[in-house]
Formats: C-alpha cells, structure tokens, sequence
C-alpha cells in the first residue's frame, strides 16, 4: 500500500480505490456523519420548525488531496447543527452535499447542481483557492448567499469580493503574514528556503512570507505539483542540496503526508528549522504521520487543538465524542460555518427572500469562537483571525500537537 492509501485508509475506512484516491460519495459522508453525530434529523413535532426547510448546500472535496479537509469540514459544520437540532428561525435545515473534487469544472458543476436543480437557499464550502474564484462570478450574478469555509484566494478580499461571499476560514496572507518577521527575528533564520505546492494558494503563502522575511533564499524554490503522487524523495533531495537554516512549507492533505514521511526516512529535516503556514502540521497531518512529525516545527494558524479556552475545549470535548479523534483547524472552521449560518438565520427570523438582508446578518454575526473573537471584516467580507505561533511537540496526554508559543491578535488582510 502506498502512503497515500495508508493515510486514507486510517482516516476514513475501506472505501479507497487503488489508484489512491479515496471514493466517498456524498451521500455516503453523510451517513457517515450521521452515524457519528448518533442521528441528526429533526422530526417536526409541535415544538419542531414550522417555516420552509432551509435547503444549505455544501460543495467540498471528498476525493483527492484534500479528502479529509473536506471531511472535516463537514463534520464541523454537522456537529454545530446538531447542536441546534438541525433548525434555526424556525426552520429545519437539511443539509446536501456535492463533491468539489480537485478541478475548477467539477467544483463549478458542483455549484451549478445544487443551485440548479436542488434549489438550495445558500452554498458553504470550497478548499481550494482556484475553485472559490472559478464559482464567484456564478454566484454573484445568481446572487446565492455563501460561505467559504477553508479556500483562502486571497482575491475574494480584495478586488474579487462579493456582496454574496463571506469566509470564515482566512486569506492565504493572513497566517503566514507574522510568520516571516517571526523566523528572521525570533527564529533566527537567514538562509531559507521556500517549500509549496505549486498553485495558487502555495505561490500566495510564498508571496506574504517575502512581505515579512527580509533575508536571502538558499535556492530557488521548491515547488511539487498539488496533490503530488510521485516519490516525494525528488522534492526532499532539493531541500538536502540547497541546504538552508531553515524551511517555510505550504503543504495539506495528503502533500503534506508524503513529505514528512519521505523527508523523516530521508534524515533531510534533522538539522534545519521546519516552518511553515499551519496546514502541513495539522492535527489531520499529524494522526497520520506518527512519529514522523517534525517535532519542534514552528507554524502559524489561527487555531490549535491546546488552545485552553472554554470554547475551545467545550467544542474539542464535543467533536471528539462526535468522531472518536481530535478535531483539526478545518473542522474548528466548519464549526464557525455552522454557527455563523444559524445565527443569521435566527437574526432574520428564517426570512431569507431578501438575499441583501440575510447577507448583513451573515456580516454582522460575531461571537467567542473555538479559535477566539470571531468577527468579519466589513471591508474584506473575510474573517479578522488571531494567529497563534505554535511549536509542535508531543504531549503526553494528546500526543504529537501544536502548542501556543505567541499570539498575534486581530490579523486583518489588507484588502480594501
Ligand atoms: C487553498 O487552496 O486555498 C487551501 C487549501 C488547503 C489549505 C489551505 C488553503 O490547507
């Protein structure tokens, strides 16, 4: 078994194909995360919803590199309407999903399927960066309420932003923005090296780095194709001969498996300091690599699982009885997805007829979030995050996990 199928397998069951790539329908993840939630629909009772369902339609990789993002992300989202009881402005909100897959044209049939001919009153989702610009413009001129969850294009803040669109999740700047000034002058770096999965998320993380990192590259960058299946040995190798101080990585999903393991086997990160924008050591990452982790990374994000906040640990306590393992930043994003959703829903009383006002109350939710103040930038439609530094370390209670060495407060990206 490759190590791809190694770590789809151990994250969700059998149902892999031995090309590598996991095939989970989305009728199929939906049982799946029924199953764990132990239910999750609302019969209408006396005290149940009387207005018209709420038709929410989810479109997210359950396939390819960021299968798990995508699962994740869903069971956020499912656990926080759990909570509610599947309603809100008294209305049940049944829920449909759509696989995003990797490619712009299946993530726009994705789209164009839910809103054509299932009708849904508003779209939540995207993972990749070109897929959230590849649907905007349909979803503006159809004028469908949304909600990215993860895709982090940093356009959709600044000269593609929509009146229909908001993200909870974060533009490709803001992580990585503290990130730069952080490694030359707390880290010490001055020699680093830029390693990316070569799109555009990968190149904006590259670009916000330079912003704040003033000092030299040791070799050109290194950049894999996303969702790379080829020996990672070959991407490794270019890191051993550049020989830098220090990386700074953009990798998730499956990428970002492939590399740890290769560069673990390979001894290539043993003497230089791994850094990198979150994802590449996530909690989805880590529960797969094992002792492969690159204990002692430094990463910027806007969540981790130690963050010792009420919120957070209520919501870690919940999703980990939900799931039977811990969540990761793209389930703390699905979770916020969820909220936001039903407390705009309860704000308009269920009255979504007028997009323009459903969407102000989508704008004007905030609240304490898992990951701290949640709140949107009216400027940007995109969530203000904090970004935690976080070291990675193994804990004796959680096992190999990030924990919160600085904060940055209120990273806002500079779209106008
Ligand atoms: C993106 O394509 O915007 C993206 C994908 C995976 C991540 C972060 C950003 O972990």
């Amino acid at each position: 078994m490759s190590e791809i199928e190694r770590y789809l397998d151990s994250k969700l069951g059998e149902d892999v194909d031995r090309r590598g790539f996991l095939k989970l329908s989305a009728s199929a993840a939906g049982l799946a995360a029924l199953a764990a939630c132990g239910g999750g629909t609302v019969t209408p009772g006396p005290s149940g919803p009387t207005g018209a369902e709420f038709k929410l339609g989810i479109v997210l990789p359950y396939s390819n590199v960021y299968a798990e993002l995508g699962s994740s992300i869903t069971n956020g989202i499912q656990l926080y309407l759990n909570k509610v009881g599947n309603q809100a402005g008294n209305r049940k909100i049944t829920v449909f999903k759509e696989d995003e897959k990797v490619s712009t044209d299946d993530a726009v049939a994705a789209t164009k399927k839910l809103v054509e001919q299932t009708s849904v009153d508003m779209i939540a989702g995207y993972v990749l960066s070109p897929n959230a610009v590849a649907n905007r413009d349909y979803l503006t001129s159809n004028k469908v309420p949304t909600i990215i969850a993860n895709a982090g294009a940093n356009v959709i803040s600044r000269a593609k932003k929509s009146d229909f669109i908001y993200r909870t999740s974060f533009s490709n700047w803001q992580p990585t923005h503290p990130m730069g000034s952080y490694v030359q002058d707390k880290l010490g770096l001055k020699n680093v090296l830029l390693v990316y999965a070569n799109y555009p998320a990968g190149a904006e993380t590259a670009q916000s780095f330079r912003e704040t990192y003033t000092g030299k590259f040791a070799a050109a960058d290194v950049a894999p194709p996303l969702g790379y299946t080829g020996d990672w040995a070959v991407w490794v190798s270019k890191i051993t001969a550049a020989n830098p101080d220090g990386i700074y990585v953009f990798l998730s999903g499956t990428d970002s498996v492939g590399f740890l393991n290769k560069a673990n086997e390979l001894g290539a990160l043993k003497n230089i300091k791994v850094t990198g924008s979150g994802f590449f050591v996530e909690q989805d990452v880590l529960g797969s690599v094992g002792d492969r982790a690159p204990v002692g990374a430094v990463s910027g994000l806007h969540w981790a699982l130690t963050l010792d906040t009420k919120e957070n640990k209520d919501f870690v306590a919940a999703y980990r009885k939900a799931y039977n393992k811990p969540p990761d930043v793209f389930a703390m994003d699905g979770y916020d997805t969820g909220r936001v959703i039903v407390d705009a829903l309860n704000a308009v009383k269920g009255d979504t007829k007028d997009p323009t006002k459903f969407l102000a109350a989508i704008g004007a939710v905030s609240f304490k979030s898992p990951r701290g103040d949640f709140k949107f930038d009216a400027a940007t439609h995109n969530v203000i995050n904090p970004v935690y530094i976080r070291e990675l370390v193994k804990d004796p209670q959680l096992g190999y996990t990030n924990k919160v060495v600085a904060t940055v407060a209120g990273v806002a990206d500079p779209g106008k």
